[in-house]
């Protein structure tokens, strides 16, 4: 089986790719543009330990690049997309709605386009969590509302969703938007709280919490959404509007200021904390109801916080070079 994996360079790009490497008879067609909205260099890092592994090839293209795109599709005979190149991050959207715009809604209209031209046999492509908006019934199921985004970056991924079902509808491409609830886990990004908090914890600086650190999570470790994705790609939907959702989530939601005491702990050392109001667009919770996944795929989560803390932190220093 060939994959194209977009945003192979990006943190679930990555370990998605890695991951599905270590399977048999499957090779990968990575792409990502390497944007500089976050250290260049861990990106950089992560493609270097990709391309040690055969089966992988590389290209950097940007998803605003249609011609190029279809060409490789075209060449590589590609049937299966995994889509996760995009603009993340929520706060960066209030100063920047247009990237998300480009990216994003742009981006993902090219990615449908070479999907109908290709005759993709299955299309997955990241939603996230955030289209949840201020629901206030938990655990958030997938057939609850989701048309009020408090974020632009929440609209963005929520218009993917409503632009697939349309082609889902017309052209029959089987897709399924996958919601992800705030990843975390090693080669993670340096814009999240985990990354953040760490970082500031060693280097003795204040670390910020907003809405006063209240904010309650669905923190889910990167293996168990990759090991979500991978559970669905040989199953699209088989309906008559080939087109799913599910979320995809740890279902066991922690309140960030519990996720900080065990970074302290396992840093063994107390954070210097700046409380702060919440931020226009943030969620005050997240909580993941993850039956439809497991019905259909038999998705398991099987990382707690306490052990994948643990696993990025053990990273971290590595990375670092930290004793
Ligand atoms: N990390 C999370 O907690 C989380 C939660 C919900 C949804 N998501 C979604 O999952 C996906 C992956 O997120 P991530 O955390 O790995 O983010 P990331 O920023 O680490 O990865 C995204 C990658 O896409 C690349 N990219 C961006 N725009 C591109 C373009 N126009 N052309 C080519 N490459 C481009 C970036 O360079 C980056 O390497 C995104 O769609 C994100 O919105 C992430």
């Amino acid at each position: 089986m060939k994959i194209l994996v977009t945003g192979c360079a990006g943190f679930i790009g990555y370990h998605f790719t890695n991951n599905i490497l270590s399977k048999r008879n499957i090779s990968v067609i990575g792409i990502d543009n390497i944007n500089d909205y976050y250290d260049v260099n861990i990106k950089k890092n992560r493609l270097k330990n990709l391309k040690l592994k055969k089966n992988f090839t590389f290209y950097k293209i940007d998803l605003l690049e249609f011609n190029k795109l279809n060409k490789l599709i075209k060449k590589n005979k590609i049937k299966y997309i995994i889509h996760l190149a995009a603009q993340a991050g929520v706060r960066f959207s209030i100063e920047n709605p247009r990237t998300y715009f480009d990216n994003n809604i742009k981006g993902f209209f090219n990615i449908l386009e070479i999907s109908k031209i290709n005759n993709i046999k299955h299309l997955i492509y990241a939603s996230t969590s955030s289209v949840y908006g201020d629901n206030k019934e938990f655990p958030l199921s997938e057939e609850y509302k989701t048309d009020s985004p408090l974020s632009f970056y929440a609209a963005s991924k929520k218009t993917n969703e409503v632009m697939a079902h349309s082609y889902s509808y017309i052209y029959k491409i089987p897709s399924t938007g996958v919601r992800f609830f705030t990843v975390y886990g090693p080669f993670g990004r340096p814009d999240m709280a985990l990354f953040k908090f760490t970082k500031n914890i060693l280097n003795n600086k204040q670390i910020e919490l907003f809405n006063g650190g209240l904010h309650v999570r669905d923190f889910t470790y990167v293996d168990d959404i990759i090991n979500g994705i991978i559970s669905i790609i040989n199953r699209p939907s088989k309906k008559e509007i080939p087109y799913n959702i599910f979320n995809i989530g740890n279902g066991k939601p922690k309140k960030l200021l519990d996720y900080l005491k065990n970074i302290e702990k396992y840093l063994n050392k107390k954070a210097k904390i700046k409380k702060l109001p919440i931020q226009t667009g943030d969620i005050v919770k997240t909580h993941a109801d993850i039956k439809k996944l497991k019905k259909y795929s038999n998705y398991v989560p099987r990382t707690n916080i306490e052990k994948g803390i643990l696993k990025f932190i053990d990273w971290y220093k590595e990375y670092y070079k930290i004793d």
